[in-house]
């Protein structure tokens, strides 16, 4: 039988030549830019343009990440939801400092924000949760999320018994199921760009807390 070839993951190189982002064209306030930017992503039509990999620290000091899904974005943060007691919830409750990164291929993209994250209020959770479809407020209770499964047998007997428990009414919101708000002191808008000379454009946040702008060699 023929071997398969070994990939050369040396040769894959992508020139980016899309856009440039000069200081004069981002906007004063970072909120303001990552909407810009967001805005852009849906006219591009990106599948789950929404979604961010989330970084979080264990007791160990352990960067752990994974993808989530922003669902909510105003001056005040990014919000995402989740189960509080998954691995990233336990993690949080110990340290709340989180960083969140978009990469959108298509328009040669990255955002990189570092903030702290709190729980939004239970209202706010409600909220979302009443949004969601039926299924995924089922699963919600099926899935105690991070926690070992024996089969995946289990874990469609615990969505059958869910199904069964609130059939014919509205599921609740489990106790340990809601959101997050990320609240940002760091933003870093990266713009693809030819030869590797990429833009990378910095908000931070003064001792009167007014965002400035700096750029930071690629
Ligand atoms: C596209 C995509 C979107 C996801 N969105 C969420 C989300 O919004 N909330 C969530 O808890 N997990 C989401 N996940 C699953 C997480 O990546 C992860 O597997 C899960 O939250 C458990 O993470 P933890 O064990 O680190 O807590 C998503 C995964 C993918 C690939």
């Amino acid at each position: 039988m023929k071997q398969e070839e070994e990939k050369d993951l040396r040769k894959i190189r992508s020139d980016y030549q899309r856009a440039i982002l000069l200081e004069s064209d981002a906007k004063i306030n970072p909120f303001d830019q990552f909407n810009s930017w967001l805005n852009d992503a849906e006219k591009e039509e990106i599948r789950d343009y929404n979604a961010f990999n989330l970084s979080t620290v264990n007791s160990d000091g352990y960067p752990r990440s994974r993808i989530v899904l922003l669902r909510g974005m105003d001056k005040s943060g990014l919000v995402f939801f989740t189960n509080y007691s998954s691995e990233k919830g336990q993690e949080l409750a110990v340290c709340n400092k989180v960083c969140a990164n978009f990469f959108w291929n298509m328009l040669e993209r990255q955002v990189r924000i570092y903030g702290v994250a709190n729980k939004v209020s239970v209202a706010e959770s409600d909220a979302y949760f009443k949004s969601r479809p039926r299924e995924s407020q089922i699963g919600a209770w099926a899935s105690e999320q991070s926690s070992e499964l024996r089969t995946r047998d289990e874990l469609d007997e615990k969505v059958e018994f869910y199904s069964k428990k609130f059939e014919g009414g509205e599921v609740p919101r489990p106790d340990n199921w809601g959101g997050y708000r990320i609240v940002p002191h760091y933003f870093e808008f990266w713009q693809g760009g030819p030869g590797r000379l990429h833009d990378r454009i910095v908000y931070k946040v003064d001792e009167d807390f007014v965002w400035f702008m700096l750029r930071l060699a690629p």
